[in-house]
């Protein structure tokens, strides 16, 4: 009896939602809906759920993070309240372009991911691969896919956005599909760089180049008179390699040539705002041998070497993308404000 009224008031509820997300679709939400709406349920509710609605909801997106009803989330409506001037201020002042390098096969498993998190907050989104799509819309520049073939990828990326969007951004920045940024620690970062300075920041690599350069996951970003000497001599093969051998060093080799500096992007503690793995990692270490050769500040690990202000992380998957959102975003200790700390920007060495 209890377990029937139970049942009744489940399906009562799941069918409430339902009609509710079936009207919210028929009469058309300003974006596509499965980017604006989440739907968190456990496996059971899952299993439990019956209904002639439910093609609506299996979607890719949403069975990568086992998302069907309960409770509807709307990704942008703030129940914090949060004071987000200052944000809000940096956005207009600092605006940042992104590209993302992915390929077909990544569009729909991890792309779309991407630019369901993060990349919503960059000023323009770019999603660069081998092949156009355009309902995507992914740009296809012309390269074979593969690693192989990755700093072609690259340097055409960079050529194309040269040619049709300087004036869409104040800094440049490539991430990777599998690339978590915090777009307004990026920009609170840059606030106290100049963009008419030849440099460009990332995760700090001290090996093959002679000023180091940056890990291509951690993503790394450029400043316009980067982006400049860049358009201006980065076609040139003495000065820039067009394909082959490893795309981050390769870019970095090229930058060097340009007389681009390699940034410094550590802030007043020491601690590091771009990350070539994911959060754990750094926080527990468990590093492959080959980090302690390569990393320029120590291949410290721990709580106090990342920075309050981090900027990015690597090797997050679809599933930690969005886990990511939640503890960035929204979860909070109820009754602690956050106090800015003292400004710790790091300067251009
Ligand atoms: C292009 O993108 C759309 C939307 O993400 C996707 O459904 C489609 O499969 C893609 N087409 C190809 C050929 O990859
Ligand atoms: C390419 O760069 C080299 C080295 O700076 C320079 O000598 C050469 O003239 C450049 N070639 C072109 C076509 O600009
Ligand atoms: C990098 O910048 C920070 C913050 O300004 C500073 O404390 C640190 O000494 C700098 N590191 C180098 C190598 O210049």
């Amino acid at each position: 009896m209890q377990s029937n009224t139970l049942n009744f008031v489940f399906g009562l509820t799941i069918g409430l939602v339902f009609a509710y997300v079936g009207i919210s679709y028929m009469t058309g939400p300003p974006t596509p809906w499965p980017t604006q709406m989440r739907y968190v349920a456990t496996e059971d509710q899952e299993t439990k759920l019956r209904s002639p609605l439910r093609s609506f909801l299996t979607h890719e997106d949403l069975e990568k993070i086992r998302a069907i009803v309960q409770p509807i989330e709307f990704m942008d409506a703030h129940v914090h309240n949060d004071d987000d001037k200052e944000a809000r201020r940096l956005e207009k002042e600092i605006r940042v372009l992104c590209w993302v390098m992915t390929s077909p096969e990544n569009l729909e498993s991890k792309a779309k991911h991407v630019r369901s998190t993060w990349a919503r907050r960059c000023n323009k989104l770019l999603f660069i691969s081998s092949v156009t799509n355009k309902t995507f819309p992914a740009i296809g520049i012309d390269v074979p896919e593969g690693r192989d073939h990755l700093t072609a990828k690259t340097m055409k990326a960079f050529k194309y956005i040269y040619e049709h969007h300087m004036d869409d951004a104040d800094w440049f920045m490539k991430a990777d599909d599998d690339t978590y940024v915090i777009l307004e620690n990026l920009r609170y970062f840059l606030s106290s760089q100049n963009t008419n300075e030849p440099i460009y920041f990332g995760h700090h690599f001290k090996t093959i180049v002679k000023q180091g350069y940056f890990s291509g996951g951690a993503g790394y970003v450029l400043s316009k008179e980067s982006m400049r000497r860049f358009g201006a001599h980065g076609s040139n093969e003495t000065v820039c390699r067009q394909d082959g051998g490893a795309e981050d060093a390769e870019f970095g080799k090229c930058m060097e040539n340009l007389g681009v500096k390699v940034g410094n992007s550590t802030d007043k503690l020491g601690r590091s705002r771009f990350h070539c793995f994911d959060p754990d990692t750094h926080l527990m270490g468990g590093y492959p041998d080959w980090y302690y050769q390569y990393d320029a500040h120590g291949a410290k690990k721990g709580r106090e070497s990342i920075s309050d202000y981090a900027i990015s992380f690597h090797y997050v998957p679809v599933d930690k993308m969005y886990a990511m959102e939640f503890y960035i975003y929204h979860l909070r200790p109820y009754g602690i404000e956050s106090g800015k700390q003292e400004l710790n920007q790091g300067r251009s060495s």
